[in-house]
């Protein structure tokens, strides 16, 4: 029987049941009022006769009898009156009782045991009656009896008229309930379902990008969100074979996800892999009372998540967010993700003294400006430094603690917040094979010499197996460094360091992105770039034929005055791109509580400003300044529109954001104004290549990229696109891997103790 004929059915026999026993009772208590009323009339009208009736009877008078019960015999539903003597005897009888049947026997053992009157309903014939008896007096004994008949048809009546009206309310009832179930099931399920249906089967045939269907239906929700998951997987897993088959058949080597976690899987041990960093990839904070889990758009996430994935491992970073500790378990521990749960992330927590002292004083007001050679002057505090030892120890003890009973584990330490961590790590477990991975430039040993606990510093990275940096130069350096700094035997040919018969080696791993060929989801349009510009910009209020981009965390590295300086410089010599060239400044808030951060936000807003003071008309500015937060989906449509993206760091260790834009542009368009003082203008050789510090530049750069003919502009970004597909975030990651799980542990043996 069909879902809905059952429901009906169903709540056909329920409303009926109900209806009907509900009636039961109101027409029972009707029915019992109404005899109630009826009793008392017929006690009011006896008692009225009997003041009569019994001096009548008193004096015999027949007649007078008979005056007496014609005269009350025509009151509404009265059916008649009767006199009987003490015997029984009929004295006299309404006519109209007379006439239809002979009045009944008086029953005079029931009227005595009731004095005050006896009241019954009986069937006259087959008429309902009520009648009502009463004893007459003389001085206290009994000279007759009063019965008074009234007609009690008008209660059966009254009580079928509600019976029938009982039914035509439960037909109306039930034609009702019909019509709106039939109209919810309709509305609410079935065409709820049959759209959802619609909206998978157009998901598979990829007409839609998978996104939860339009219009969103809450009880659904579990199940599209569900739908989407899987959909995912399903994408995702189609795109790694096609990718392999691709790959495959034209005889290439790329790297891929897929091809990473296989590689990992022949390297590391379930389990045996160890990831540190100082971000977490995966933070949870309450909105409302609702947790909500927020992954950093981080190309470090895309790229170590695979091998952990690939065999179970473990991320170790600082819990930040805000429900960080109400979501993990007694060991700190959170399955990532919750619903598909493939590694494990632990939680370390940092005090807010021990934080501010690591985070915010050594590493990004110490080491930061220290390692970017960017005129920032680095601040070395003690208090900083021993908190920084001591957030380096208590990670150090979390390692140790989750590696126990782990055989020959791999430990892959990210960044400069962790310098001293190899050396924890190796002194307690020499087994184990540990790499650290700089992700920001090392300066030559002059300027890292200024650092009070520079040996210390490169003693604990030379701790490390392995020591990864971004470029050759930054691994020279490095080297140069460990010679000026510490007594130890540099192996140039090979380029290790021999230090107490522990053997460091030092490599380039250059950071990438993941690169597909159309990084467009399924039934995503191809769509025009001009189509594409002129809503971003309408969306800013701004009217413009061109487009520059620049995406960056608000940091002095990143070169932005110069870059806003650049664009004031090429709207004075190229007047006529006024009105029609803007800018684009996507512009993440960093390390806000940093006063020299908190100021470089409030003078790159005032020299936004007053560059748009000279030329801004009421629908154009020359720079457009977004400084929120934008997730990578945000980001994707302006590097897609843009005519030109600018990297103008004054140092940087590679810059992603170079590289994420030629990753975008599919349709190998736009260009690339690229610094020469990052570690990406290595690689990217077909890139405009500037020195952010020469103003002049910068304006002729845009003038390059805006003027260039399309033919070279589409060449260039085609060798770009080859680069970075061939260079990829997978191939960072599994060269990383495969260099640190080749290391000869036996060659490393550690006389550690006396590092210094
Ligand atoms: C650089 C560093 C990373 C750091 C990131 C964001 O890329 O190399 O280690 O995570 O900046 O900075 P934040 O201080 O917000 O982690």
């Amino acid at each position: 029987m069909k879902l809905s004929l059952r429901l009906i059915l169903f709540l056909v026999a329920g409303i009926t049941i109900v209806t009907f026993i509900v009636s039961k009772n109101e027409v029972r208590s009707e029915k019992r009022g109404l005899r109630a009323d009826l009793v008392r009339r017929a006690e009011i009208l006896s008692e009225s006769l009997q003041e009569i009736v019994e001096p009548a009877l008193e004096k015999g008078s027949r007649e007078q009898l008979r005056h007496i019960v014609e005269r009350f015999s025509n009151r509404e539903q009265l059916a008649g009156v009767v006199v009987y003597d003490s015997h029984g005897e009929v004295l006299a009888e309404s006519s109209s009782l007379k006439t239809k049947f002979d009045a009944p026997a008086v029953p005079m053992e029931q009227v005595a045991a009731n004095p005050d009157g006896l009241s019954k309903f009986i069937n006259l014939g087959s008429e309902p009656m009520h009648v009502y008896y009463l004893p007459l007096h003389d001085h206290g004994a009994v000279t007759g009896f009063l019965a008074i008949f009234h007609d009690a048809e008008y209660i059966e009546t009254q009580s079928s008229n509600m019976w029938r009206a009982t039914l035509w309310h439960v037909i109306a009832e039930v034609l009702l309930i019909v019509l709106i179930t039939v109209l919810i099931i309709r509305w609410s399920i079935v065409l709820p379902i049959s759209r959802t249906a619609q909206w998978m089967k157009d998901i598979r045939r990829g007409r839609v990008p998978p996104g939860p269907p339009e219009p969103k239906e809450s009880f659904l929700a579990p199940f599209t969100s569900e739908v989407m998951n899987l959909t995912r997987s399903l994408a995702d897993a189609r795109s790694s074979a096609e990718e392999e088959a691709r790959l495959r058949e034209s005889g290439e080597s790329d790297w891929t996800a897929e091809r990473l976690r296989v590689s990992i899987r022949g390297k590391a041990e379930q389990g045996s892999l160890f990831v540190v960093s100082n971000r977490e990839p995966f933070m949870q904070v309450y909105k409302g009372k609702a947790v909500e889990t927020l992954v950093p758009a981080s190309g470090l996430v895309t790229a170590l998540e695979p091998i952990l994935r690939a065999c179970d491992g473990m991320w170790i970073a600082s819990g930040s967010g805000d429900a960080d500790r109400e979501t993990v378990d007694e060991h700190d521990h959170v399955r990532v993700s919750p619903d598909k749960p493939e590694y494990t992330l632990r939680r370390v927590w940092l005090s807010k003294e021990v934080e501010n002292g690591h985070y915010y004083g050594f590493s990004n007001e110490g080491l930061w400006p220290l390692c970017h050679v960017a005129h920032t002057r680095p601040i070395f505090r003690a208090t900083d430094w021993q908190n920084y030892q001591t957030a380096n120890q208590q990670f150090a003890d979390a390692v140790l603690q989750e590696m126990e009973g782990v055989e020959r584990p791999l430990v892959l330490v990210q960044d400069y917040h962790f310098a001293l961590l190899p050396r924890m790590i190796k002194e307690a477990r020499p087994d184990a094979r540990v790499a650290i991975f700089w992700h920001i430039p090392w300066p030559n040993p002059e300027a890292f010499g200024i650092c009070p606990w520079q040996r210390e510093l490169v003693s604990g990275l030379l701790g490390a197996d392995l020591v990864g940096f971004q470029i050759q130069a930054h691994c020279d350096n490095f080297l140069e460094t460990v010679d000026a700094a510490l007594e130890s035997r540099i192996e140039w040919e090979r380029f290790a360091v021999k230090r107490g018969g522990h053997t460091t080696f030092v490599r380039p791993f250059p950071i990438s992105v993941d690169f597909r060929d159309s990084q467009r989801g399924p039934g995503e349009a191809q769509g025009s770039p001009y189509v594409l510009r002129s809503e971003l910009l309408k969306g800013l209020g701004i009217k413009a034929k061109f487009l520059g981009v620049g995406v960056d965390r608000v940091d002095y590295t990143k070169g932005l005055l110069e870059r806003l300086r650049g664009v004031e410089r090429f709207l004075e010599k190229w007047p006529a791109y006024r009105e029609t060239f803007t800018f684009v400044q996507i512009g993440a808030p960093s390390r806000t509580e940093i006063p020299r951060y908190h100021d470089f936000m409030q003078e790159l807003e005032a020299e936004a400003a007053r560059i748009n003071a000279r030329w801004q008309t009421a629908t154009w500015k020359p720079i457009a300044l977004l400084t929120r937060h934008h997730s990578h989906e945000e980001i994707l449509p302006y590097y897609r529109a843009a005519d030109l993206c600018m990297v103008t760091s004054l140092h940087d260790g590679m810059n992603l954001v170079a590289k994420e834009f030629i990753a975008a542009r599919d349709d190998e368009e736009g260009a690339l104004i690229l610094s020469q003082f990052t570690g990406a203008a290595r690689e990217l050789r077909d890139a405009i290549i500037v020195n952010p510090y020469d103003v002049e530049q910068l304006a002729e750069a845009m003038r390059v990229a805006l003027e260039m003919d399309t033919e070279e502009r589409q060449a260039r970004m085609r060798l770009l696109r080859n680069t970075v597909k061939h260079h990829n975030v997978y191939g960072w990651a599994g060269s990383l891997i495969t260099e640190l799980s080749e290391i000869r542990i036996e060659e490393t043996q550690p006389e550690l103790g006396h590092a210094l």
